[in-house]
């Protein structure tokens, strides 16, 4: 059991099974799912439960009304609790319903896919998208508990669970060697004998960096991003579908290594080093839309959140294990880098 602390309290993120959280749930809730997940594990939990159509065009505005509007005719009162079964989709739809249906109720995550298990569910971040970009109606929002069923990964298509191996990459490379060197021993294979431990170990990180920047406002929690600047533009410029997140932020973390070896940040090396840890996981390292560079280029500027007046901010390795954040980076130095790989 994990504890995250933040500034209206506390919650906690905890191991159970389908079965144990299915006969705990509180008698006055209401499961938001995918029709994925409810397929798969629907049948095991006897509350009402709205199943969304899979994939990310449901984190919508629309598919917000549709959730609260749900509810509404459910009859789910104040004191009901949501309950998000599903990826990452599935927890920022229903997080951000729960921050909003009465002006907040109690909801509980209890995260499906890898990437919600070791990332998304933890952190209080909950959003829907708009046409105009990702996540940009949002709030923080922190559940009442993360519960992770790690037996629901047994469904999760593989192609998911590797794109989940991507974040777990990530932690070891900016924060864990120990991580880092049993993912090399051992990648993450859907009957990982080590899964708990490393599920367990990614939500200790993720916990140790959102305490410390709760509401994204001293940089630390940018440190995270590692990867996601250049993956949130690949995404962009493939429209949100052929390339997974994950994926892109495992070819992402290749670009970005080689944006810091040219500036002088991270070790001479580096790169290789990620190239040969993400063939290992079975992910890849470049894409067809990483030549276009005007396109990709373009995409990092609009993602604001990554600017700094007409720069762009970086979360770079030092070396394996170890990262910093550097603001104030030239697009011409980024643009040359693309243009190397
Ligand atoms: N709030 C945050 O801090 C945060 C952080 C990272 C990502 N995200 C968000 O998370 C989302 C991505 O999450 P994701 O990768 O889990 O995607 P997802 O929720 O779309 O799930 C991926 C696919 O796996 C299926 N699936 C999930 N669990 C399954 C299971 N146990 N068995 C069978 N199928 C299963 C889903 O139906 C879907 O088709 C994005 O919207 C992203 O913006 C949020
Ligand atoms: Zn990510």
């Amino acid at each position: 059991m994990i504890t995250i602390r933040h500034s209206a309290g506390a919650y906690q993120v905890r191991f159970i099974s389908v079965q144990n959280l299915a006969e705990h749930l509180p008698k006055d809730a209401f499961i938001v799912t995918d029709e994925n997940v409810r397929a798969a594990w629907g049948a095991r939990f006897p509350c009402p439960t709205l199943a969304v159509p899979p994939g990310e065009a449901s984190k919508s505005v629309a598919m917000l009304e549709r959730v609260c509007g749900w509810l509404a005719e459910e009859g789910a009162t104040r004191s009901s609790t949501l309950v998000a079964l599903g990826g990452g989709m599935v927890g920022d739809l229903a997080g951000f319903a729960a921050a909003t249906y009465m002006r907040g109720i109690r909801y509980l995550q209890a995260p499906t896919s890898l990437l919600a298990q070791v990332d998304s569910s933890v952190g209080g971040k909950v959003a829907v998208d708009l046409p105009q970009g990702k996540n940009l109606v949002g709030a923080f929002y922190p559940p009442e508990e993360v519960a992770v069923c790690l037996e629901t990964l047994t469904t999760l298509p593989e192609r998911e669970l590797k794109a989940g191996a991507a974040e777990v990459w990530k932690y070891g490379f900016i924060m864990d060697p120990t991580l880092l060197e049993s993912l090399s021993n051992e990648p993450i294979k859907p009957d990982s004998p080590d899964l708990r431990a490393i599920v367990q170990r990614c939500v200790e990180l993720k916990a140790e960096v959102v305490e410390e920047d709760e509401f994204e406002t001293t940089g630390r929690r940018a440190i995270l991003n590692f990867g996601h600047t250049v993956g949130h533009a690949i995404e962009a410029v493939t429209g949100y579908g052929p390339i997974k997140h994950g994926e892109a932020v495992a070819i992402g973390m290749v670009a970005e290594a080689r944006i810091g070896e040219l500036l002088g940040v991270t070790k001479p090396g580096t790169v290789a080093d990620i190239q040969e840890c993400m063939a290992l996981q079975g992910l890849p390292t470049h894409c067809d839309a990483l030549r276009d560079h005007e396109a990709i280029m373009a995409a990092m500027r609009k993602d604001k959140k990554k600017l700094s007046g007409d720069t762009l901010a970086f979360s770079f390795l030092i070396s394996l294990g170890e990262c910093k954040l550097v603001p104030n980076v030239q697009p011409s130095e980024v643009e040359a880098a693309l243009k190397s790989l």
